[in-house]
């Protein structure tokens, strides 16, 4: 591609500069178009627009892959750990060996919640669904956690990142255990991240906890698979919340928010959902004749995606965790026969394929989580725990870019133009 591109209004011509990244798509930098045209872009969605400059993650949405770092999601999901990973996206190297203890015991030692936090808790009702919890709770985190939230200094940066990714699995264990009635537990910092989180959710003071070895590596590779996407919804939330220069545990709480809803984190309850009302394989066709009908609004969750018009890599993970989480649990839950018959039904469909809609991440996981024993409310919880690393890592970069400013669109408006107020006795 050339270096600059041309764009014609009003019988001018105007040249914008284009910048390539280390792969994927050039960008036409049109940073200079309102102050030289006077026109502003239309783009619902940025479904054209590159909001920022990233090193984080990339991802080729029609060959189907994703990189952290450069590191293809496959081999991290098959040879890496949570932690290895959140180390990788937060300095941009795997660690040494050395530098991975230390980075697991600085996590772990900052696992534990202000006590304080605990009261807070029972403000809400016991039927409060989790996530609701979670964006209240890890807001309130900058109210117990003031002293890392000056966003200027790196030192405090540092603490609040290694915060928020050590006490997110405390709060969404806690989340947990509130809405079933039992006793909050402290963490165990002998046991790893996920082995930690494990024990908070499903163990009792009563009696012992153990880890399920193969439960904890599931565990820790769906985490993987979730850690970070690219500029999608709630990360774009975060980096637009931190461009203002909020504090990191308001932005995490921001991203959340937006992370729950169904056409994003939500898809994975929404999924499990769906599965749980087709049943068995013989009412798919009535659900795919649904999700074709354009008076009907229902879509086939954990299918399709803005990015990905070719199979989701992680989606390939999940499905292969299915059967290894079965296996180690000595489960068979016919809900998974359902899914891969409804995948292999849509993607022999015309409408499916026209449209390139493949499983997505969402797909599969709800089946697993549901194996090892999470209510559905809980699966948006686990993916937000692990995004948080992502979230992190993306609202570190963009503190640090020196092309930073604060988020702000511009519209098309289309309302009434000027005109005078009627008082309302003459209306
Ligand atoms: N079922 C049926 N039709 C679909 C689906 C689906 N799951 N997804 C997209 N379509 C159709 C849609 O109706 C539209 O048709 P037409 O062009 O005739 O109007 C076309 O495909 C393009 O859809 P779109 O909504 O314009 O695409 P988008 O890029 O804005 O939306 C999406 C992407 C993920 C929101 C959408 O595919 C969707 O709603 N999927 C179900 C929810 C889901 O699984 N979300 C999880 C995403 S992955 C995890 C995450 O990142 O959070």
């Amino acid at each position: 591609m050339t270096d600059t591109a041309k764009f014609a209004l009003d019988g001018k011509e105007f040249e914008y500069p284009v910048m390539s990244g280390s792969v994927g798509p050039d960008v036409v930098d049109i940073r200079k178009l309102y102050a030289q045209t006077g026109a502003f872009t239309y783009d619902p969605g940025f479904t054209s627009t590159a909001s920022c400059r990233s090193a984080l993650t990339y991802i080729d949405g029609d060959e189907g892959v994703l990189l952290h770092r450069g590191y293809p999601i496959g081999e991290l999901a098959e040879q890496s750990s949570f932690m290895e990973v959140a180390y990788l996206l937060l300095n941009g190297e795997l660690p040494s060996a050395d530098e991975l203890q230390t980075f697991n015991t600085t996590i772990t030692r900052h696992t534990m919640v202000h006590e304080q936090l605990a009261a807070f808790f029972r403000g809400f009702r016991r039927d409060a669904h989790p996530m609701a919890i979670m964006c209240g709770v890890v807001g309130a985190l900058s109210a117990f956690y003031h002293d890392s939230t000056d966003i200027h200094d790196p030192v405090q940066r540092t603490i609040a990142s290694h915060r928020l990714i050590a006490k997110i699995p405390t709060i969404a264990a806690m989340a947990h255990k509130y809405s079933v009635g039992q006793p909050f537990l402290y963490p165990d910092n002998s046991l790893s991240y996920t082995g930690n989180f494990l024990r908070m959710t499903f163990g009792v003071p009563a009696e012992p906890y153990e880890v399920n070895p193969a439960v904890e590596r599931a565990m820790d590779r769906i985490f993987i698979l979730h850690a970070d996407h690219e500029q999608n919804a709630s990360t774009s939330t975060v980096r637009l919340a931190g461009s203002s220069g909020a504090n990191p545990f308001a932005c995490i709480a921001a991203g959340i928010a937006c992370l729950w809803g169904p056409a994003h984190g939500g898809a994975n309850e929404a999924a499990l959902n769906m599965l749980r009302e087709i049943g068995t394989p013989e009412r798919i066709p009535e659900f795919i004749a649904r999700a074709k009908d354009k008076n009907d609004p229902f879509r086939l969750m954990g299918f399709g995606h803005r990015v990905y018009k070719n199979y989701d890599p992680r989606a390939t993970v999940m499905q292969k965790t299915v059967r290894e989480v079965f296996d180690a649990l000595k489960v068979n839950d016919p809900l998974f026969e359902t899914a891969l018959r409804l995948e292999e039904i849509a993607l022999s469909d015309d409408y499916f394929i026209e449209k390139k809609l493949f499983p997505n991440v969402d797909f599969y996981s709800g089946v697993i989580l549901s194996a090892i024993g999470f209510p559905t409310e809980m699966f948006t919880v686990l993916f937000a725990l692990a995004r948080t690393v992502g979230w992190v890592a993306q609202w570190n970069e963009m503190i640090t870019d020196p092309d930073q400013k604060i988020g702000r669109p511009r519209q098309l408006y289309t309302g009434p133009t000027q005109r005078s107020y009627v008082p309302v006795a003459e209306r």
